[in-house]
């Protein structure tokens, strides 16, 4: 069962603690409705994919209640300050690089170097994200595939019994997407139009170049090829899928029991759980990357994960690490 939470300050502290419990909340924010998880809980956010139904790990907005917080997990840059102290709070985001400290789950940047950071406009939704003190990841509070919400009924329609609850905020006022900003690179990128207009925010930070959203861009390709992006995080050494036997070069990406053997076993999830597996990941891919030489080994075999559920995202970026590399 969803609860729909009325606007109260007793619901608002009940929708922060389940958040801080590692639970999906809905909320409103003067976009659309965001699904709400804590980013720092690796877990969490990959029950934000198993909710969607997503069938890839594109990478999420992490929502702050101030600049200050949201400028502790990115590197601002001069025209990140300027935006967000004339935008913020409001329906711009910003792409920059995560910081070394930086508290995000890999999983919710889907293992790129940038970090996509907005602190919404909408008093509850500030009131909120003030109460949990964590970033929270959000995406639209939608099945994949399907429109983004703009009220809490919208939201139950896709999402009744997949989510712990949703915060009524009313309707969202603004009603598109932010505006997203690409500023990790040395010219300002608009990666996708949206509340913010581009003239405004041209006015305070010169000309802007016009790109299209990730997911259609060289770098949304890298993101489902990781070898490809130079800022994109690629485990160094070379992945086998569906291993049944282990070579002695080989580290183990185990999932359940794992292969008798391994020297080095990094698993994603012993009871085969898809959401635990998700959550590890990108930690698990990096960590084997930098234990296996260190143990004379040259390549990473995966176990095989079902193609159901999340297992079709965890395949998905697993082929895609497995395929030749290009560069
Ligand atoms: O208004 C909004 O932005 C809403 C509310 C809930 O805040 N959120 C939203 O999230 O629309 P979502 O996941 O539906 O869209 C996020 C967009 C996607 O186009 C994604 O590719 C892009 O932001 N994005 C996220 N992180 C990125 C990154 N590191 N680099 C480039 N693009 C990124
Ligand atoms: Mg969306």
């Amino acid at each position: 069962m969803t609860l729909c939470l009325a606007a109260t300050d007793q619901n608002i502290t009940q929708a922060a603690r389940l958040l801080a419990a590692g639970e999906l909340v809905a909320f409103g924010t003067e976009t659309v409705y965001g699904l709400g998880a804590d980013a720092t809980n690796a877990r969490a956010v990959a029950a934000i994919f198993e909710a969607k139904g997503r069938p890839q790990f594109n990478p999420l907005i992490c929502h702050y209640a101030s600049a200050e917080a949201a400028f502790a997990d990115v590197e601002a840059n001069d025209a990140a300050r300027k935006l967000a102290a004339e935008f913020w709070p409001g329906p711009l985001t910003l792409v920059l690089p995560r910081r070394a400290d930086c508290r995000v789950a890999l999983l919710a940047g889907a293992g790129l170097e940038t970090l996509a950071v907005r602190v919404p406009a909408h008093p509850l939704a500030a009131s909120l994200l003030r109460e949990v003190d964590l970033p929270v990841a959000a995406p639209s509070a939608n099945r994949s595939g399907q429109i983004s919400p703009t009220t809490a009924a919208h939201v139950l329609a896709g999402l009744q019994g997949r989510i712990a609850a949703v915060l009524d905020c009313g309707p969202c006022r603004v009603g598109v997407e932010s505006t997203v900003l690409d500023l990790s690179t040395g010219t300002p990128v608009l990666l996708r139009p949206g509340g913010a207009a581009l003239e405004a925010l041209e006015a305070v930070i010169g000309p802007v170049q016009r790109g299209v959203p990730i997911e259609q861009t060289a770098a949304g390709r890298a993101l489902r090829s990781p070898g490809m992006l130079v800022s994109h995080y690629a485990p160094a050494l070379p992945v086998r899928l569906r291993a049944e036997i282990l070579a002695a070069d080989e580290a183990l990406l185990a999932f359940g029991p794992p292969l008798p053997d391994a020297k080095l076993v990094f698993q994603l999830s012993a009871s085969k759980n898809l959401a635990e597996a998700a959550a590890r990941l990108f930690e698990g891919l990096h960590w084997l990357d930098a234990q296996a030489p260190g143990l004379g080994l040259r390549r990473i075999a995966a176990m095989s994960v079902p193609e159901s559920g999340l297992g079709l995202a965890i395949n998905d970026r697993l082929d895609r690490a497995a395929a030749p590399r290009d560069l």
